[in-house]
Parts: structure tokens; sequence; C-alpha cells
């Protein structure tokens, strides 16, 4: 029998990519995505659009980490195998103008999700999307698992809460709980806010005589950036081991905003310093300086080594960009 997945956020870009990895492992993947007054689907319309695999390997349901009920009865419907909660509201900047919304999403919606695994006492592997943003104002560099987290948003704080949820049910209901401590990590399919992807879809425009300026806010702070088709195969990598536990998932390897930059518009020919100009509408009340990981008990234990480095993930990013303004490099 082929195994279940269940997939929150499976609309977005580490849950399009993870869905599109199982599916391959021969996994039948069942997702939640939210009402929308708009298409919300198109990270995975290829996939919807797909004889083959709509209602046959994917299945979709309306379904919010604000609704604990129906998560219940889905869980309980389905009874997944695997379950991998990658549902939040993921963006740093904006949770500090909804924190109460961040909190109840990527906070408490994490304990929705898990109370109904215990409701439902359905036997099934907890995957939970942690982040470097535990690591916040850094304590130690690079970080690992034991570094002490000090996060610096109220997204860092809902993840944080999050994160020690997933081990309390681990320990106190046996239950197989894993959080993956993702570092940064970008594709073509990285939300457009993001700064990566602002960046490189900016940069297609100005090559294509659409844009002469793009506006950012802090070009110092420093991010341990990967790619996130690597990324979500760590995620399944944790599943498939004996016993739960928690893992880094980095490059180990750290560069700046600027550094971003620098190697994405002189890979066109261009002087990013002509066109950016800085908008402190985008800093941040309180910023996260630097991270870097250090994955080596992911690479011990899962065997998971990151196989795109930052030079590559840049050009892969512009070069999508670049294909999507219609730009001929
Ligand atoms: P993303 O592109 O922003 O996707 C977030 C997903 O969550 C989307 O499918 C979104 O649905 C869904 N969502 C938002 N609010 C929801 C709600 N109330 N109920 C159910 N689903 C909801 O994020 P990502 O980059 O793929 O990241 C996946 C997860 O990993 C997130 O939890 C993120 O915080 C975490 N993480 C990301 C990184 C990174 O660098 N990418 C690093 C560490 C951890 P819509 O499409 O309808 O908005
Ligand atoms: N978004 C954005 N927009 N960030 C900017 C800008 C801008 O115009 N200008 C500078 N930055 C700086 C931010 O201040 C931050 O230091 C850095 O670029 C990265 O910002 P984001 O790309 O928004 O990512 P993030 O690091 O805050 O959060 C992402 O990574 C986390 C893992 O560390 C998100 O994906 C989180 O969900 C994830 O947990």
């Amino acid at each position: 029998m082929n195994k279940k997945a269940f997939i929150t956020g499976i609309t977005g870009q580490d849950g399009s990519y993870l869905t599109e990895f199982l599916i391959s492992k021969g996994y039948e993947v069942h997702g939640i995505m939210r009402r929308s007054s708009a298409f919300n689907t198109e990270r995975i319309d290829h996939l919807m659009d797909n004889e083959e695999i709509m209602n046959k390997k994917l299945f979709m349901y309306y379904g919010d980490l604000a609704d604990g009920t129906n998560l219940s009865r889905l869980l309980e419907k389905i009874k997944p195998d695997e379950i991998y909660n990658l549902g939040a509201q993921s963006h740093v900047r904006v949770s500090f103008d909804i924190p109460v919304y961040t909190g109840d999403i990527t906070g408490m919606g994490t304990t929705r999700l898990l109370e109904a695994v215990r409701e439902t006492q359905i036997k099934t592997k907890f995957y939970q999307a942690s982040s470097s943003e535990l690591y916040g104002l850094a304590q130690e560099v690079p970080q690992k698992e034991t570094t002490p987290f000090y996060p610096r948003s109220p997204y860092g704080a809902a993840k944080l809460y999050a994160y020690w949820m997933a081990v309390n049910y681990r320990e106190s209901y046996n239950m197989f709980a894993c959080n993956g401590i993702l570092f940064n990590h970008e594709s073509p399919r990285r939300g457009g806010t993001f700064v990566t992807k602002k960046i490189t879809r900016a940069l297609a425009n100005i090559a294509a005589k659409k844009q002469d300026k793009l506006f950012l806010g802090n070009l110092d702070a420093k991010r341990d950036w990967g790619y996130a088709k690597d990324y979500v195969e760590a995620m399944w990598m944790m599943l498939q081991q004996d016993k739960p536990d928690d893992y880094v998932i980095a490059t180990g390897e750290t560069h700046s905003v600027k550094e971003f930059l620098q190697e994405a518009f002189s890979y066109v020919g261009l002087d990013w310093n002509k066109y950016v100009e800085i908008d402190p509408r985008y800093f941040r009340p309180a910023e996260v300086d630097l991270l870097i990981g250090d994955a080596t008990k992911a690479k011990e234990k899962l065997g998971w080594v990151p196989k795109t480095n930052f030079k590559e993930l840049v050009k892969i990013m512009v070069d999508a960009d670049l294909k999507e303004a219609g730009v001929n490099k």
C-alpha cells in the first residue's frame, strides 16, 4: 500500500516541492488549502491539472490552521502515515504588523494540529517546520541544535512555541514528532516579498526595461541561503528514521543581502548600485543580523548534505525570472 502524507502549507514554496518529491516516491499526498477570493494554487497547478495525478496521487481539501475541528475530521478520514506542518504566516516583517494572527496560525495552529493527532489517536509521524529565526540574536556562531534560542520577532516567538509543542508531544505522548530547524531556503517559487525573489524579479524587470528602481531595507543582514528543493528532501529523511529528533538544515555558508545583489546583478552584467535605493519601510523593529548553520548532525544521522551552493542558487533564480520576463541572456 502506498504511504499517505498530509501537508499543511501545500500551496507554498516548500509544500509544492515536497508534494512533487513525495509523489515521485510513490506517496498519496493530501493537502489543505485556504479558501481565497483569488487563485492561490499557482505553485501546484501543474499537478492539479494533471489527470494522472489529481485525485489519484494528490487530494486537495479546504482547511485552515485556525480550524481545529476540520483538521481532526480530515485526519480521521485520511489517516496519514506522515504529517508535514508547513502552513504558517511565514513573513517576519509582516509578523510585526499582525503579531496576534501570526501567533494564532504559526504558533497555536501547530498545537491544533498536534491535538487533532492526539484526539483521533492515529498512528502517524509529524514534521514541524521550525526555523533558524529561533536563533534570532544569535548566541553562538555557527548555530546548531544545542545553540540557545533568542527569537527577535513575533514570527520567531510563534515558531519557538510551536517548536516546544512538538517536543512536548513527543515527550508526553510518545508521538513521532521532529523539528526541522531550516535556515533560509529559496527558489524560483519563493514568495515575491522575500528579499531574494524581490531582487531576482526586479533584476529581470530591469533587464527587460520594465522597471528602473528597486527599493530595499537592510542590506547588511547575513543569511545562510540554500535551495528549497534540497531542503524538502531533508524533511522526508527526518521522518524515515527509527527515532524522532530535531535537526538543523543549512549550507554552512553565509552572505549579506548586498552580496546577493552583487552576485545577481553581475551575472547579467549590471551594477546594482545604480538601481537600488533604501526605503526605511523595509527595516524591521528588531533585526536578525547573522545566521549561519552547522548541519553536521543532519549529515551524520540522515546522510543529508546540500547539493546547491549560493552561486548556483542565485543563477537558478535569476535565470527563471529572466525567462519569465522574456529576456534572453
Ligand atoms: P510560504 O511560501 O509562505 O507558504 C506558507 C504556506 O502556509 C502557504 O501554503 C499558505 O497558504 C499557508 N498558510 C498560511 N496561512 C495559513 C493558515 N491560516 N492555515 C493553513 N495554511 C496557511 O512558506 P515556505 O517558504 O514554503 O515555508 C514553509 C514553512 O517553513 C513555513 O512554516 C515557514 O514558516 C517555514 N520555514 C521557511 C523557511 C524558508 O526559508 N522558506 C525557513 C524556515 C522555516 P496560502 O498559499 O493560501 O497563503
Ligand atoms: N523581505 C525583505 N524585503 N527583506 C529585506 C528587504 C526587503 O525589501 N531589504 C532587506 N531585507 C533583509 C531583511 O531585513 C532580512 O534581514 C533579510 O533581508 C532576509 O529577509 P527575508 O527574505 O524576508 O527572510 P527572513 O530571513 O526574514 O525570513 C525567512 O527565513 C526564515 C528562516 O530564517 C522566512 O522564510 C521565514 O519564514 C523563515 O523562517
